[in-house]
């Protein structure tokens, strides 16, 4: 998909299709009524006769407006505008884009991002516009014999901007639009691909991939002889029932100084989760392939990064492993030594996620890192508490934290924040080892990152527990990208700092 940004009136528009919003009840927007005007009342006429009535979900194609030199029109009802808001916004961008890919239009010119959305500016309308018709295009249909793609799908899209000052600005919020799209992209393709093609090994590639095709990234992977030098067995207990070995993907992002600090984002990488020993029910498993979309959001959001240039550091570090039942498989109630050397009794082999996250946060320390900030789908508590709306949010640094709720607004992509507080601590005691694996029935997603929070004591640490948000279930089961937008958000304000 192609992007431009323009700066002209709808009428002398010469192209395939020019899109233009109407609003309930038929009060045609600034640039439907320049259309209206120039036609002769072309389209007040048609509206009159009652064939758009401006409600959300409406659009009406037309061809041969009389006196214009687009092919054709096309009028997407926005509802009222009053309550435009960003819903609203990119329910018409979303319709416009499936409008177009139905049509014999390859191209057309937009003049949606020109309407007035509550608390939103032009760029924030061209961005998110960029973004939404990216993520829409999206297909996933490697793995079926026939793909459905559309016939004449659309290729090149031109953003209306008011005046021509807003051009370099508007072009500047088109680039990044569609670079946090493709990040999201990546991502969503990382998650939906199925886990017999997806193991830790898949990933390692693409953490290579991605230092091949952007130089600013190195990539190093980390084998289990390595990781058993390193005395990471935690993180290998989760894999030793597994045939496919785990692996410790490190990407360093160069965008900054060769002194300056970076950002370490640490994502959970769990190909598969079957729960190991402590085996989970079979019904709906199948969406346990979801358990890397941490990971995937880390080499998605690294290479917005890379796309966008961004002038800051970043370290991603990727923990992957498969979580199965075997012969060699951790038992419910072994004593593994973390890392960082403490000891943890593993209560309940399912609540294997902080158990690879563990030895990843403490590997991070080498780097001295600004910030972290963790991605997990690590609690099933978390979609009770929350559900696919926000992410849930904990962390040891309240700045950090309140700049990365920040993110989440800014970007739409939001993140809640939950109490992190010492009371909860005392659910992982252990008659045994150091700490337990579990905190009980109680608050799971807050012990999931009390557990983590023992090694994250070196730094700022933030942690993103995406396991309502990362994936949809049910006729729309897919990745979603999320929380790439978040992630990229604070990325570029950490870059503009
Ligand atoms: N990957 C799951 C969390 C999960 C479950 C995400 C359902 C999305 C949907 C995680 O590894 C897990 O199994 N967590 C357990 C922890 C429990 C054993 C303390 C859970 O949430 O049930
Ligand atoms: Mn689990
Ligand atoms: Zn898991």
């Amino acid at each position: 998909m192609q992007f431009a940004v323009k700066s002209g009136s709808p009428e002398k528009q010469r192209s395939a299709c020019v899109v233009a919003g109407v609003f309930e009840s038929r009060r045609l927007s600034a640039a439907a009524k320049a259309l209206d005007e120039a036609s002769g009342g072309h389209l007040s006429a048609l509206l009159r006769r009652g064939d758009m009535e401006g409600r959300a979900g409406q659009a009406l194609m037309l061809h041969g407006v009389p006196q214009l030199l687009a092919d054709r029109v096309l009028l997407i009802g926005c509802g009222k505008e009053r309550e435009f808001d960003e819903r609203a916004y990119r329910r018409s961008i979303d319709l416009m884009t499936d409008q177009l890919n139905d049509s014999g239009a390859t191209e057309a010119v937009c003049y949606l991002t020109e309407l007035p959305v509550k608390g939103r500016d032009l760029h924030w309308c061209v961005q998110d516009a960029a973004r939404q018709i990216t993520h829409r295009l999206y297909r996933f249909d490697d793995y079926k014999s026939k793909a459905e793609a559309p016939r004449r799908p659309v290729k090149r899209l031109t953003f209306a901007v008011p005046s021509r000052r807003d051009l370099a600005s508007g072009e500047q919020a088109a680039r990044t639009g569609q670079a946090v799209a493709e990040g999201m992209n990546l991502a969503r393709t990382l998650g939906n691909t199925p886990p017999n093609v997806c193991y830790p090994e898949y990933l390692a590639e693409q953490g290579r991939l991605l230092a091949e095709q952007y130089p600013v990234i190195e990539t190093e992977v980390l084998d289990v002889a390595q990781m058993t030098e390193l005395g990471m067995h935690s993180l290998l207990a989760v894999g030793r029932g597994s045939e496919r070995e785990p692996r410790l993907i490190v990407m360093q992002y160069r965008g900054g100084k060769p002194n300056e600090k970076p950002i370490a984002l640490v994502g959970k990488g769990i190909t598969f989760d079957s729960g190991g020993i402590s085996l989970k029910p079979g019904a709906g498993m199948d969406e346990m392939k979801f358990d890397m979309c941490g990971s995937a959001s880390v080499f998605g959001t690294l290479k917005t990064c890379a796309e966008l240039e961004l002038p800051l550091n970043v370290v991603a570090v990727v923990a992957a492993a498969e979580n199965m039942p075997d012969g060699r498989a951790t038992r419910p109630g072994d004593i593994v030594t973390t890392m960082a050397g403490k000891t943890v009794e593993i209560l309940n082999t399912d609540a294997e996620g902080r158990l690879v996250l563990c030895d990843a946060l403490t590997y991070v320390e080498r780097f001295e890192p600004e910030a972290v900030v963790d991605i997990a789908t690590l609690t099933g508590a978390c979609v009770i508490a929350l559900g696919n709306h926000a992410h849930g949010l904990l962390g040891n640094h309240s700045p950090l934290i309140n700049e990365l709720l920040g993110a989440g607004k800014a970007s739409g992509d939001r993140a809640w924040e939950l109490p992190l507080w010492d009371e909860y601590q005392d659910q992982l005691k252990s008659n045994f080892a150091d700490l337990a694996n579990i905190g009980g029935r109680e608050a799971g997603t807050i012990t999931a990152a009390c557990f983590l929070s023992r090694f994250a004591g070196k730094f700022h640490w933030a942690h993103l527990d995406i396991a309502g948000t990362a994936w949809l279930s049910g006729a729309n089961k897919g990745a979603t990208g999320r929380p790439v937008p978040l992630l990229s958000q604070f990325l570029i304000q950490r870059a503009e700092r």
